[in-house]
């Protein structure tokens, strides 16, 4: 579905994105990846495929968006894929959050969104494929969840933008908006809403969390990736500015 197409997932060293980038890579994309810790990116670039181009880079810096840009100019020209994904999840209680607290999840998840696409315009293709990682978040209210949830309120009013301002260009921008999926996310979760949870605890706060979903259970990274693969492809040729709800009906029921 990718053959010949070059594929940057930011983030793409653990959960969604990593899960996104294999079936990218499966599918015949040239996949760049990139993340903060060089130890997950090596191990998730050995896992992946050795072609893999694996980028240190922080989306809460503009130089290093900017570096992993022109990186990514040099060795393949240009870009036809861009999955915005990086981002960070913790509840932020109205009466106790701290404006440090605030600012890192707007920073990470949206202004980081917003530059790491600034970041790559230049190199992205006529025609290519722009897709951020929104959250079922974005429409219902759920309680500690405030800053998360407008994070995530912003990145889908963001896929409506992008793709009025990229239309000229035919560069399509669409969302994809998981639900509660088990990946090393909610583990910082769970720890921002109980501190010093332990491992046990943790198991049966996620068990809990499944019994509130429609389906019955939490949803797997790679149910994330085929969606994230189908928007990434010609197949969603015809859809611009939507977002695509994988959520085992947790915000639609
Ligand atoms: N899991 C869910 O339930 C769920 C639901 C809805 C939406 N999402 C969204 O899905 C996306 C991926 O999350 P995940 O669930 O796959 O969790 P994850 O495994 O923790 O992945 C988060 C990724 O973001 C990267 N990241 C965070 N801050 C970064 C920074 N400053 N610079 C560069 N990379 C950074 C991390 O890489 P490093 O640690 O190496 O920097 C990591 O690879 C997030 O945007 C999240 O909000 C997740």
């Amino acid at each position: 579905m990718l053959k010949g197409k070059t594929a940057l997932i930011t983030g793409g060293a653990s959960g969604i994105g990593l899960a996104a980038a294999k079936l990218m890579h499966a599918n015949g994309a040239q996949v760049v990846i990139t993340g903060r810790d060089p130890g997950k990116l090596e191990s998730a670039r050995k896992e992946i495929g050795e072609d893999v181009l694996a980028l240190q880079a922080d989306v809460l810096s503009r130089e290093s968006l900017l570096a992993m840009t022109a990186r990514i100019k040099e060795s393949f020209g240009g870009l036809d894929v861009f999955f915005a994904n990086a981002g960070v999840a913790y509840v932020t209680p109205l009466a106790t959050t701290t404006e440090e607290a605030y600012d890192t999840l707007m920073d990470t998840n949206v202004k980081s969104v917003f530059f790491s696409l600034q970041a790559v315009e230049p190199i992205l293709r006529d025609g290519a494929s722009v897709i951020l990682n929104t959250a079922w978040l974005n429409q219902v209210g759920v309680p500690g969840r405030a800053v998360l949830s407008a994070t995530k309120a912003a990145v889908r009013s963001f896929a409506r933008t992008f793709s009025a301002e990229l239309l000229a260009r035919r560069i399509r921008v669409n969302a994809v908006s998981p639900g509660l999926i088990d990946t090393p996310i909610l583990r910082g979760v769970g720890q921002s809403e109980h501190p010093g949870q332990s491992d046990a605890e943790f198991k049966d706060y996620l068990a809990g969390a499944a019994k509130l979903i429609p389906i019955g259970r939490l949803g797997r990274a790679d149910e994330i990736a085929s969606a994230v693969l189908f928007l990434a492809s010609d197949a969603s040729s015809y859809m611009l500015g939507s977002e695509l709800v994988v959520d085992g009906g947790f915000g639609q029921l």
